[in-house]
């Protein structure tokens, strides 16, 4: 185990309150593309201005559904990494884990985290565009655009766009569980979407020990305490291994 490895498990041995801070890097592996740096790949399919904000919803709502269901398609096909289940099997040997991502695909929760705060939300749900109202939503296709049941009103994914707020309750428990951390992995993210980014430089002032894990480095290793080059679903098979190991 290489010395930053061995650090980063004398850093999690010792922890009570871990939380993972991830980006879709972390879903990488699990064969899921990333929008930037290395492995990137979603975003060539598609110009971000015509998918991703309230204005391409508005203007071509087909387009931004196809986009969509799309990556519904493609994230009901892959399966959780060691990454994703190392978090939800750590919720039952530490006091408390929680997850922070930033991706919509499920996979943490699929993997058996039960502790996950969506700052972006979710693929598998939707939302009302015109009463809020949001229902779990597993389609794959939609021949028509869908209706809200209780208003009519056209319903959209219930994901962030760009130019979007996000919802207040998920800021406030994500920021809680961040402040309290004694350890924060971060996983997979380039660190350049706010105010996602910002929660991280934020925990650094409550004392948390920051550990990224990339297999390159970002606009937030400058943050990082400690900084494991690698692939997640490796660095966190390696960790998982050896926590469980007698000392
Ligand atoms: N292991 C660890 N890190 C990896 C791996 C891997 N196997 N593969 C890629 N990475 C890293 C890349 O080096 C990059 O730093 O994952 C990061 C992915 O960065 P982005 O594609 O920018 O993803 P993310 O940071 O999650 O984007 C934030 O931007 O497009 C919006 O809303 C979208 O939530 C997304 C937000």
């Amino acid at each position: 185990m290489d010395t930053n490895l061995k650090h980063a498990l004398e850093e999690l041995k010792k922890s009570k309150h871990i939380i993972a801070f991830t980006g879709a890097g972390i879903s990488q592996e699990s064969g899921i593309p990333t929008f930037r740096g290395s492995g990137g790949g979603f975003w060539r399919n598609f110009r971000l201005e015509e998918v991703a904000t309230p204005q391409a919803f508005l203007k071509n709502p087909r387009l931004v559904w196809d986009f969509y269901l799309e990556r519904r398609k493609l994230a009901k096909e892959v399966q959780p990494n060691a990454a994703h289940k190392a978090f939800a099997a750590w919720e039952k040997i530490f006091p408390f884990v929680g997850v922070v991502t930033q991706n919509i695909d499920g996979l943490h929760e699929q993997a058996g985290s039960r502790n996950i705060q969506e700052l972006h939300g979710s693929l598998w749900r939707s939302k009302c565009s015109r009463c809020g109202k949001t229902v779990q939503d597993l389609n794959l296709t939609y021949s028509e655009l869908p209706h809200c049941r209780d208003c009519g009103g056209l319903m959209r994914p219930d994901i962030v766009w760009f130019g979007e707020e996000l919802n207040p309750n998920t800021i406030n428990q994500a920021l809680e569980w961040m402040r309290k951390a004694d350890l924060i992995f971060v996983i997979g993210t380039s660190g350049v979407v706010e105010p996602a980014a910002s929660f991280v430089r934020g925990a650094k002032r409550y004392g948390a020990f920051i550990a990224e894990v990339n297999v390159e480095e970002t606009a937030l290793t400058y943050v990082a305490d400690l900084f494991l080059r690698g692939k997640s679903s490796e660095i966190f098979s390696s960790l998982s291994e050896a926590i469980t190991q007698p000392t």
